[in-house]
Protein backbone atom coordinates (compact mmCIF):
# COMPACT_ATOMS: atom_id res chain seq x y z
CA UNK A 1 0.00 0.00 0.00
CA UNK A 2 1.72 2.35 1.76
CA UNK A 3 4.77 3.50 0.45
CA UNK A 4 3.48 4.68 -3.09
CA UNK A 5 0.56 6.65 -1.39
CA UNK A 6 3.10 7.67 1.34
CA UNK A 7 4.87 9.28 -1.71
CA UNK A 8 1.67 11.07 -3.37
CA UNK A 9 1.03 12.79 -0.41
CA UNK A 10 4.70 14.09 0.03
CA UNK A 11 5.01 15.56 -3.78
CA UNK A 12 1.20 16.64 -3.22
CA UNK A 13 1.84 18.36 0.13
CA UNK A 14 5.34 20.10 -1.43
CA UNK A 15 4.18 20.55 -4.58
CA UNK A 16 0.60 22.93 -2.67
CA UNK A 17 3.61 24.30 -0.26
CA UNK A 18 5.73 25.26 -3.65
CA UNK A 19 2.53 27.31 -4.27
CA UNK A 20 1.32 29.02 -1.54
CA UNK A 21 1.65 32.82 -1.09
CA UNK A 22 0.28 33.81 1.97
CA UNK A 23 0.55 32.76 6.04
CA UNK A 24 -2.94 31.80 5.72
CA UNK A 25 -2.34 28.93 2.65
CA UNK A 26 0.59 27.58 4.89
CA UNK A 27 -2.14 26.91 7.92
CA UNK A 28 -4.53 25.20 5.30
CA UNK A 29 -1.85 22.95 4.13
CA UNK A 30 -0.82 22.15 7.73
CA UNK A 31 -4.30 21.14 8.19
CA UNK A 32 -5.28 19.40 5.19
CA UNK A 33 -1.78 17.35 5.84
CA UNK A 34 -0.92 17.39 9.35
CA UNK A 35 -3.65 17.76 11.62
CA UNK A 36 -5.23 14.47 13.63
CA UNK A 37 -8.27 13.74 11.01
CA UNK A 38 -5.42 14.25 7.77
CA UNK A 39 -5.12 11.09 5.79
CA UNK A 40 -1.27 10.64 7.02
CA UNK A 41 -1.99 10.86 10.06
CA UNK A 42 -4.92 8.69 10.28
CA UNK A 43 -2.37 6.09 8.59
CA UNK A 44 -0.05 6.08 12.33
CA UNK A 45 -3.23 3.98 13.58
CA UNK A 46 -3.03 1.71 10.96
CA UNK A 47 0.14 -0.05 11.72
CA UNK A 48 -1.03 -2.48 13.49
CA UNK A 49 -3.08 -3.80 11.16
CA UNK A 50 -0.01 -4.37 8.85
CA UNK A 51 1.75 -8.02 8.32
CA UNK A 52 5.05 -7.77 10.52
CA UNK A 53 7.41 -7.19 7.96
CA UNK A 54 5.73 -4.25 6.43
CA UNK A 55 4.71 -2.73 10.17
CA UNK A 56 8.70 -2.17 10.29
CA UNK A 57 9.03 0.04 7.63
CA UNK A 58 5.77 1.37 7.80
CA UNK A 59 6.62 3.77 11.21
CA UNK A 60 9.67 4.85 9.79
CA UNK A 61 8.27 5.86 6.02
CA UNK A 62 4.93 7.87 8.30
CA UNK A 63 7.05 9.78 10.18
CA UNK A 64 9.45 10.63 7.31
CA UNK A 65 6.79 12.48 5.30
CA UNK A 66 5.22 14.04 8.47
CA UNK A 67 9.13 15.60 9.25
CA UNK A 68 9.16 16.26 5.27
CA UNK A 69 6.04 17.97 5.20
CA UNK A 70 6.56 19.90 8.57
CA UNK A 71 10.18 20.76 8.10
CA UNK A 72 9.20 22.49 4.29
CA UNK A 73 6.05 24.56 5.87
CA UNK A 74 8.53 25.84 8.53
CA UNK A 75 10.82 27.00 5.66
CA UNK A 76 7.95 28.62 3.66
CA UNK A 77 6.42 30.13 6.51
CA UNK A 78 9.74 32.26 7.59
CA UNK A 79 9.87 33.00 4.08
CA UNK A 80 6.41 33.90 3.81
CA UNK A 81 6.01 35.82 7.13
CA UNK A 82 9.33 37.59 6.24
CA UNK A 83 7.68 38.88 2.75
CA UNK A 84 4.37 40.06 4.44
CA UNK A 85 6.28 42.06 7.06
CA UNK A 86 8.35 43.72 4.52
CA UNK A 87 5.14 44.38 2.28
CA UNK A 88 3.74 45.94 5.54
CA UNK A 89 6.62 48.28 6.42
CA UNK A 90 7.17 49.33 3.08
CA UNK A 91 3.13 50.44 2.87
CA UNK A 92 3.80 52.06 5.97
CA UNK A 93 6.97 53.98 5.72
CA UNK A 94 7.02 57.42 6.35
CA UNK A 95 6.59 59.98 3.94
CA UNK A 96 9.31 62.84 4.77
CA UNK A 97 7.93 64.88 1.87
CA UNK A 98 4.64 65.33 3.28
CA UNK A 99 4.59 68.86 5.71
CA UNK A 100 4.66 68.32 8.94
CA UNK A 101 1.91 69.34 11.57
CA UNK A 102 1.63 73.11 12.72
CA UNK A 103 1.75 73.63 16.56
CA UNK A 104 0.06 76.92 17.40
CA UNK A 105 2.14 79.32 19.80
CA UNK A 106 0.27 81.65 21.52
CA UNK A 107 1.71 85.27 22.17
CA UNK A 108 2.74 86.56 25.36
CA UNK A 109 0.13 88.51 27.46
CA UNK A 110 -0.03 92.35 27.27
CA UNK A 111 0.50 92.29 30.87
CA UNK A 112 3.73 90.73 31.00
CA UNK A 113 5.39 92.40 27.71
CA UNK A 114 4.41 95.98 29.63
CA UNK A 115 5.39 94.55 33.40
CA UNK A 116 8.96 92.99 31.58
CA UNK A 117 9.44 96.30 29.80
CA UNK A 118 8.66 98.74 32.97
CA UNK A 119 11.18 96.64 34.75
CA UNK A 120 13.90 96.76 32.36
CA UNK A 121 13.47 100.70 32.47
CA UNK A 122 13.57 100.95 36.19
CA UNK A 123 16.50 98.53 35.88
CA UNK A 124 18.39 101.00 33.75
CA UNK A 125 18.20 103.69 35.99
CA UNK A 126 19.70 101.33 38.67
CA UNK A 127 16.89 100.15 40.40
CA UNK A 128 16.64 96.37 42.69
CA UNK A 129 13.77 94.28 42.43
CA UNK A 130 12.13 93.46 45.11
CA UNK A 131 9.15 90.99 46.24
CA UNK A 132 6.32 90.73 48.98
CA UNK A 133 3.67 88.65 49.88
CA UNK A 134 0.58 89.34 48.76
CA UNK A 135 -1.34 88.24 52.27
CA UNK A 136 -0.21 90.71 53.93
CA UNK A 137 -0.80 91.69 58.37
CA UNK A 138 -2.44 94.96 59.14
CA UNK A 139 0.92 96.03 60.04
CA UNK A 140 2.37 96.83 57.02
CA UNK A 141 -0.60 97.08 54.70
CA UNK A 142 -1.36 100.25 57.01
CA UNK A 143 0.30 100.71 60.10
CA UNK A 144 4.05 101.03 59.29
CA UNK A 145 2.57 103.48 56.35
CA UNK A 146 1.30 106.08 58.88
CA UNK A 147 -2.35 104.64 57.93
CA UNK A 148 -3.68 104.03 62.27
CA UNK A 149 -6.70 102.28 62.65
CA UNK A 150 -10.09 104.38 62.31
CA UNK A 151 -7.87 106.82 59.98
CA UNK A 152 -10.03 107.84 57.44
CA UNK A 153 -7.86 107.33 54.47
CA UNK A 154 -8.21 103.27 55.18
CA UNK A 155 -11.66 103.81 53.10
CA UNK A 156 -9.57 104.54 49.83
CA UNK A 157 -8.81 101.25 49.51
CA UNK A 158 -11.50 98.85 49.90
CA UNK A 159 -9.96 95.76 51.76
CA UNK A 160 -10.42 92.37 51.22
CA UNK A 161 -9.78 90.96 55.21
CA UNK A 162 -8.92 87.64 55.95
CA UNK A 163 -9.19 88.05 59.62
CA UNK A 164 -9.14 91.22 61.52
CA UNK A 165 -5.45 91.56 61.07
CA UNK A 166 -4.57 89.91 58.14
CA UNK A 167 -5.40 90.76 54.65
CA UNK A 168 -5.12 91.03 50.59
CA UNK A 169 -2.73 93.20 49.87
CA UNK A 170 -4.14 96.90 48.96
CA UNK A 171 -1.65 98.27 46.72
CA UNK A 172 2.35 97.31 46.87
CA UNK A 173 3.38 100.02 49.28
CA UNK A 174 3.77 97.69 51.95
CA UNK A 175 6.62 96.52 50.71
CA UNK A 176 8.07 100.05 50.89
CA UNK A 177 7.86 99.48 54.98
CA UNK A 178 9.46 95.54 54.34
CA UNK A 179 12.41 96.79 52.40
CA UNK A 180 13.32 99.56 54.53
CA UNK A 181 13.19 97.73 57.53
CA UNK A 182 15.67 95.10 55.49
CA UNK A 183 17.94 97.64 54.60
CA UNK A 184 18.72 98.96 58.12
CA UNK A 185 19.54 102.81 57.18
CA UNK A 186 21.07 101.61 54.21
CA UNK A 187 20.20 103.60 50.52
CA UNK A 188 17.36 102.20 48.83
CA UNK A 189 16.17 102.46 45.42
CA UNK A 190 14.13 99.86 44.30
CA UNK A 191 10.62 98.48 42.19
CA UNK A 192 8.74 95.92 43.58
CA UNK A 193 5.93 94.55 40.48
CA UNK A 194 3.21 92.35 41.99
CA UNK A 195 -0.66 91.92 42.48
CA UNK A 196 -2.93 93.67 44.61
CA UNK A 197 -6.20 93.21 45.59
CA UNK A 198 -9.21 95.70 46.01
CA UNK A 199 -13.23 95.46 46.30
CA UNK A 200 -13.71 97.93 43.79
CA UNK A 201 -14.37 96.18 40.31
CA UNK A 202 -17.56 98.37 39.27
CA UNK A 203 -16.04 99.21 35.84
CA UNK A 204 -14.36 98.39 33.03
CA UNK A 205 -11.06 100.02 33.85
CA UNK A 206 -11.00 98.28 37.53
CA UNK A 207 -10.49 94.68 38.52
CA UNK A 208 -10.59 93.00 42.29
CA UNK A 209 -7.19 92.01 41.63
CA UNK A 210 -5.04 94.31 39.58
CA UNK A 211 -0.77 94.80 39.73
CA UNK A 212 1.22 97.62 40.54
CA UNK A 213 4.68 98.25 40.08
CA UNK A 214 5.96 100.32 43.50
CA UNK A 215 9.07 102.62 43.42
CA UNK A 216 10.91 103.32 46.33
CA UNK A 217 14.46 105.51 46.52
CA UNK A 218 15.97 106.74 49.74
CA UNK A 219 18.70 107.79 50.37
CA UNK A 220 20.57 111.59 51.83
CA UNK A 221 19.09 114.83 49.80
CA UNK A 222 16.47 113.09 47.56
CA UNK A 223 14.26 116.29 46.54
CA UNK A 224 10.94 116.40 44.42
CA UNK A 225 13.41 116.93 41.27
CA UNK A 226 14.69 113.79 41.37
CA UNK A 227 11.03 112.02 41.44
CA UNK A 228 10.16 114.34 38.40
CA UNK A 229 12.73 113.51 36.68
CA UNK A 230 12.72 109.84 36.67
CA UNK A 231 9.19 109.37 36.34
CA UNK A 232 9.88 111.65 33.21
CA UNK A 233 12.24 109.40 31.59
CA UNK A 234 9.76 106.61 32.17
CA UNK A 235 7.06 108.16 30.95
CA UNK A 236 9.16 108.95 27.57
CA UNK A 237 10.58 105.52 27.38
CA UNK A 238 6.98 103.89 27.70
CA UNK A 239 5.02 106.35 25.68
CA UNK A 240 7.06 108.02 23.08
CA UNK A 241 9.71 110.77 23.57
CA UNK A 242 7.24 113.24 22.88
CA UNK A 243 5.32 112.61 26.39
CA UNK A 244 5.22 115.43 29.01
CA UNK A 245 4.83 115.04 32.75
CA UNK A 246 2.82 117.40 34.81
CA UNK A 247 2.10 116.84 39.08
CA UNK A 248 -1.44 117.58 40.11
CA UNK A 249 -1.31 117.70 44.18
CA UNK A 250 -2.88 115.13 45.53
CA UNK A 251 -3.14 112.73 49.56
CA UNK A 252 -1.71 109.83 50.33
CA UNK A 253 -0.87 109.07 54.23
CA UNK A 254 2.34 107.81 53.38
CA UNK A 255 3.92 110.52 51.41
CA UNK A 256 4.04 114.39 51.48
CA UNK A 257 3.83 116.21 49.73
CA UNK A 258 1.59 113.61 47.59
CA UNK A 259 1.46 113.72 43.62
CA UNK A 260 -0.52 112.62 40.75
CA UNK A 261 0.97 111.95 37.98
CA UNK A 262 -0.03 113.08 34.02
CA UNK A 263 1.30 112.28 30.84
CA UNK A 264 0.20 114.60 27.44
CA UNK A 265 -1.95 112.30 25.89
CA UNK A 266 -0.52 109.71 24.29
CA UNK A 267 -3.75 110.26 21.13
CA UNK A 268 -3.72 113.81 20.22
CA UNK A 269 -0.47 114.83 22.40
CA UNK A 270 -2.57 117.16 24.56
CA UNK A 271 -4.96 119.19 22.31
CA UNK A 272 -7.46 117.43 24.01
CA UNK A 273 -10.14 114.43 22.83
CA UNK A 274 -12.11 111.77 23.61
CA UNK A 275 -9.68 109.70 25.47
CA UNK A 276 -8.22 112.24 28.25
CA UNK A 277 -11.87 114.18 27.77
CA UNK A 278 -10.75 117.11 26.57
CA UNK A 279 -7.95 117.80 29.05
CA UNK A 280 -4.68 116.76 27.16
CA UNK A 281 -3.68 114.77 29.76
CA UNK A 282 -3.94 111.10 31.26
CA UNK A 283 -3.45 110.47 34.56
CA UNK A 284 -0.88 107.57 35.11
CA UNK A 285 0.39 106.57 38.94
CA UNK A 286 0.44 108.18 42.30
CA UNK A 287 3.74 109.31 44.35
CA UNK A 288 5.35 111.98 46.83
CA UNK A 289 8.01 112.09 48.80
CA UNK A 290 8.09 109.87 51.18
CA UNK A 291 6.51 110.96 54.98
CA UNK A 292 9.07 111.44 57.53
CA UNK A 293 6.97 109.32 60.14
CA UNK A 294 7.26 106.52 57.38
CA UNK A 295 11.23 106.61 57.42
CA UNK A 296 10.87 107.07 61.27
CA UNK A 297 8.81 103.97 61.84
CA UNK A 298 10.87 102.20 59.63
CA UNK A 299 14.20 102.82 61.01
CA UNK A 300 15.51 105.92 58.87
CA UNK A 301 16.05 109.43 60.68
CA UNK A 302 14.36 111.93 58.66
CA UNK A 303 16.92 114.70 59.39
CA UNK A 304 19.32 112.82 57.57
CA UNK A 305 17.58 110.86 54.96
CA UNK A 306 14.82 111.10 52.43
CA UNK A 307 13.25 109.84 49.66
CA UNK A 308 10.96 109.31 46.97
CA UNK A 309 8.08 106.58 45.94
CA UNK A 310 5.25 105.86 43.53
CA UNK A 311 2.85 103.31 42.51
CA UNK A 312 2.14 102.38 38.95
CA UNK A 313 -0.99 100.53 37.89
CA UNK A 314 0.66 97.73 35.30
CA UNK A 315 -2.95 97.17 33.68
CA UNK A 316 -3.66 100.82 32.87
CA UNK A 317 -0.53 101.31 31.36
CA UNK A 318 -0.65 98.24 29.18
CA UNK A 319 -4.29 99.13 28.18
CA UNK A 320 -3.17 102.91 27.23
CA UNK A 321 -0.38 101.78 25.30
CA UNK A 322 -2.32 99.20 23.46
CA UNK A 323 -5.75 100.51 23.31
CA UNK A 324 -7.04 98.02 25.21
CA UNK A 325 -10.97 99.03 26.76
CA UNK A 326 -11.31 96.20 29.29
CA UNK A 327 -9.29 95.24 31.65
CA UNK A 328 -10.91 92.06 32.06
CA UNK A 329 -9.36 90.87 28.62
CA UNK A 330 -6.06 90.80 30.29
CA UNK A 331 -7.52 88.19 32.05
CA UNK A 332 -9.15 85.87 30.46
CA UNK A 333 -6.53 84.76 27.86
CA UNK A 334 -8.56 84.43 25.03
CA UNK A 335 -6.01 83.63 21.72
CA UNK A 336 -7.42 85.71 19.60
CA UNK A 337 -6.77 88.38 21.97
CA UNK A 338 -2.98 87.05 22.48
CA UNK A 339 -2.56 86.58 19.00
CA UNK A 340 -2.30 90.23 17.80
CA UNK A 341 0.57 90.54 20.53
CA UNK A 342 3.02 88.07 19.24
CA UNK A 343 5.87 89.09 18.33
CA UNK A 344 7.82 87.27 14.97
CA UNK A 345 9.87 84.80 15.77
N1 LIG B 1 -0.01 102.97 47.11
C1 LIG B 1 -0.69 104.02 46.39
C2 LIG B 1 -1.96 103.45 45.79
O1 LIG B 1 -2.04 102.28 45.58
C3 LIG B 1 0.17 104.61 45.32
C4 LIG B 1 1.38 105.26 45.87
C5 LIG B 1 2.56 104.58 46.01
C6 LIG B 1 1.34 106.59 46.22
C7 LIG B 1 3.68 105.20 46.50
C8 LIG B 1 2.43 107.24 46.73
C9 LIG B 1 3.61 106.53 46.87
O2 LIG B 1 -2.88 104.17 45.50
Amino acid sequence: MALTRLKEILDDALSRIKESKTSEHIANIRNTFLSKKSELMSMFSMIGKLDPEERKNAGKEINDTKLAITEALEVKEKEISEKELEEKLMSEEIDISLPGRNFSVGGKNPFHIIKDEMTDIFLGMGFEVKDGPEVETDLYNFELLNIPKDHPARDMQDTFYIDPNTLLRTHTSPVQARTMLEKKGQPIRMICPGKTYRRDDDDATHSHQFAQIEGLVVDKNINIGHLKATLELFAKKMFGEGREIRLRSSFFPFTEPSVEVDISCINCGGKGCNMCKGTGWIEILGGGMVHPNVLKMNGYDPEEYSGFAFGIGIERVAMLRYGIDDIRKIYTNDVRFLHQFKKKI
